[in-house]
């Protein structure tokens, strides 16, 4: 079967090299790719919002399979074109890709399916916002809230302001960072406190099978501090979620979401990403996401034992039921080393060293990389590597990451060195 992978980063690079581990796999294709991937996969060169383009690529070379990594071209509804002609794919259908396109929609979602979430309320404008914030809706000027463009923005619509006055700057300026059409609605949340687990799924539309729960560094800087960026690190451990968390969150959050898209007209078949925050009173719906997180995807699949191949299969002849999903014991770890600059505009083009050694239980994953005239690896993107390793323990599986990571430099490299603690 050939195989066509939609992306460019990480996750992208971590999907290819599952799917090579697959005996049902004779080639690779990815869309765009970058230089890492090009190692598994020939680089196709079509952007994922190419949708037309895409699908020609997948009918001329008879593509068996075609994976979506990011949103972009589900909210485009690749999926739904894909199934017009006839072609296999995996990803959520244009109508399923709304829980993580439009947070307005998400939040409404939750509110009819009675989803446990934070407490919201929708304005249409930043003036509207700043009156809703003002009128002492979610509190005091001390109070925390967080203020989220409604549409798809690159992880920077979302600002969580320490108080009133932070959160009317944060309405001011986003027009600014993410655009008009971003802000034409616009959610203000109560701020949730707890942990934040990243807990993903296989959906069949009925069926559902969950992966290793994940915690994702979300900040720059170690301690959490500094901005939000699209993950700095992950740790992937079963010890994140105890049996009964997981099992009220399958009744409470994931058996009424599977449900409500159902009942909706728009069953969820993909991948299901619950962005969680473990609160005093149970867990709560941060976000959805209607595919693999980045860098969540690379520690969770150098655990995964069966076929993804197989998997996919399942998911699209629903019957995930049938199927017996199997994982590596232990854990791992992903360390993201980004340009200098990230997560605003990042330093390219600098030389990367270090590349050419080899871990036992190490993956290197390229997010953002190309190649000079001469042939190395040079950066090419905020998130540049994500380097990851399993073993039989988190603290191991993070002292080998983090020994990789010590041979590895570039000319401006940042990392934290603090992820899993
Ligand atoms: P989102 O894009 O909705 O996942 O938001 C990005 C990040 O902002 C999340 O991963 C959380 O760390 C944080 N965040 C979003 N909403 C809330 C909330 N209601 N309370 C606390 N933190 C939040
Ligand atoms: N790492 C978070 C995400 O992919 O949304």
């Amino acid at each position: 079967m050939k195989v066509l992978v939609v992306g460019s980063g990480g996750r992208e690079h971590a999907l290819c090299r599952t799917f090579k581990r697959s005996e049902k796999v004779t080639k690779i294709f990815c869309a765009d790719g970058n230089a890492g991937i090009a190692d598994v996969a020939e680089r196709v060169n079509i952007k994922p919002d190419e949708i037309d383009a895409l699908a020609r690529f997948a009918v001329e070379n008879q593509i068996g399979l075609t994976f979506v990594g990011g949103e972009t071209a589900l909210a485009l509804g690749i999926t739904d074109e894909f199934e017009r002609r006839g072609l296999k794919i995996v990803g959520a259908s244009r109508s399923a890709a709304r829980l993580e396109a439009s947070k307005f929609f998400a939040k409404d979602f939750m509110w009819r399916h009675n989803i446990p979430t934070a407490d919201y309320e929708i304005a249409d404008s930043p003036r509207q916002a700043t009156e809703i914030l003002r009128s002492g809706r979610f509190g005091g000027e001390d109070a925390r809230v967080v203020v989220k463009a409604d549409g798809l923005a690159a992880g920077k619509g979302v600002i969580v302001a320490a108080n009133r006055a932070e959160a009317e700057r944060a309405l001011n300026e986003l027009e600014n960072t993410v655009g008009r059409a971003a802000v034409e609605r616009i959610v203000l949340e109560e701020c949730l406190i707890g942990r934040e687990i990243s807990l993903i799924m296989f959906a069949d539309g009925e069926h559902f099978a969950l992966m290793p729960p994940v915690r994702d560094h979300k900040r720059i800087y170690e301690n959490d501090a500094g901005a939000n960026t699209g993950g700095m690190g992950t740790i992937a451990d079963m010890s994140l979620l105890s049996k009964d968390e997981t099992a009220k969150i399958i009744g409470e959050i994931i058996q009424p979401t599977l449900r409500g898209c159902q009942a909706e007209g728009f069953p969820f078949r993909g991948i299901l990403f619950l962005g969680l925050m473990m609160t005093p009173t149970g867990a709560k719906v941060i976000e959805y996401n209607a595919r693999f997180g980045d860098p969540e995807t690379q520690v969770i699949l150098v655990k995964l034992k069966t076929d993804l191949v197989e998997i996919c299969e399942a998911i699209v002849n629903q019957t995930l039921d049938k199927i017996t999903i199997e994982w590596e014991a232990g854990s791992s770890a992903c360390i993201v080393l980004a340009g200098r600059g990230y997560p605003q505009k990042a330093q390219t083009g600098d030389v990367i060293y270090g590349l050419d050694k080899e871990f036992d239980d190490v993956s290197i994953f390229h997010a953002g990389t190309a190649k000079d005239a001469q042939g190395n690896y040079i950066t090419n993107g905020g998130r540049v590597l994500g380097v990851t390793a399993s073993a039989e323990n988190l603290s191991e599986a993070i002292r080998r990451a983090y020994r990789a990571v010590g041979e590895i430099s570039w000319n401006g490299m940042q990392y934290r060195r603090d992820i899993g603690k």
